[in-house]
């Protein structure tokens, strides 16, 4: 049976979809099999699959599901098993949906910008990872480079904390143009420039979740 991930925060632009698409092709290059369910009526993740497709000459290389409501639960339980890791790409402000889709998981990945609104906005988030029992991992993602502010903020965030049901990734993600461009390409900082400072640091947070799934 393969593992269920959902990204989650309330928090509009957080970066959800960013860490979705970066995740999926990081483990689908380590040689997992991906599934991607995008439940998000926006469809941004499916775009990029669409366009990933289109550029891999129609042979895509993870499975890729848009659903909503009711159905996202049992979508999830069919495609772990058949594949390693099953991803979901939440939207933003959706209680019903987010809860459905946090309770089926193993993890929630939440993506937090070191800003006041992000802080603030992850509570709830948090708090549905309580209320059903499934731990949280906050990822830190668009750290600009080192400031007092950022610091300020990431005692803030460490303030949220109770591992190991809350925790904080020990890998950041930092503010960097590579990612938006890499998905307007249909593709992933670790394929556009696998040497980058992106393509590492997307790694190594790709290899620290799957060692915390255990
Ligand atoms: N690490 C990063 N460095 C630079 N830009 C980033 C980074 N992560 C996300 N972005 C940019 O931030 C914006 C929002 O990202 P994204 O769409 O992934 O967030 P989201 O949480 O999925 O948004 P929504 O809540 O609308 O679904 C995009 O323009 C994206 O390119
Ligand atoms: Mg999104």
């Amino acid at each position: 049976m393969g593992r269920i991930i959902t990204i989650a925060q309330q928090k509009g632009g957080a970066g959800k979809t960013t860490v979705t698409a970066h995740l999926a092709v990081a483990w689908q290059q380590a040689g997992h099999k991906v599934a991607l369910v995008d439940i998000d009526p926006q469809g941004s993740l499916t775009r990029w699959f669409e366009t990933r497709t289109a550029v891999l000459n129609g042979a895509a290389d993870m499975v890729h599901s848009r659903i909503s409501g009711w159905r996202i639960e049992r979508e999830a339980q069919h495609l772990a098993r058949t594949n390693d890791l099953v991803l979901i790409d939440s939207p933003p402000h959706a209680e019903t949906e987010a809860r459905i889709a946090v309770r089926v998981a193993s993890l929630v990945v939440v993506p937090v910008q070191p800003s006041p609104m992000d802080v603030w906005a992850t509570q709830p988030t948090i708090d549905l990872g309580k209320q059903e029992k499934v731990p949280v991992l906050l990822v830190l993602n668009r750290v600009p480079a080192r400031s007092r502010m950022t610091d300020a903020l990431v005692s803030e965030i460490r303030k949220l904390l109770t591992p190991p049901a809350v925790d904080l990734a020990k890998t950041w993600i930092g503010n960097r143009i590579g990612y938006a461009g890499a998905l307007l390409a249909g593709r992933a900082v670790t394929e556009v420039d696998r040497g980058s400072t992106a393509a590492t640091e997307m790694t190594t947070l790709a290899e620290e979740i799957l060692g915390r799934l255990g």
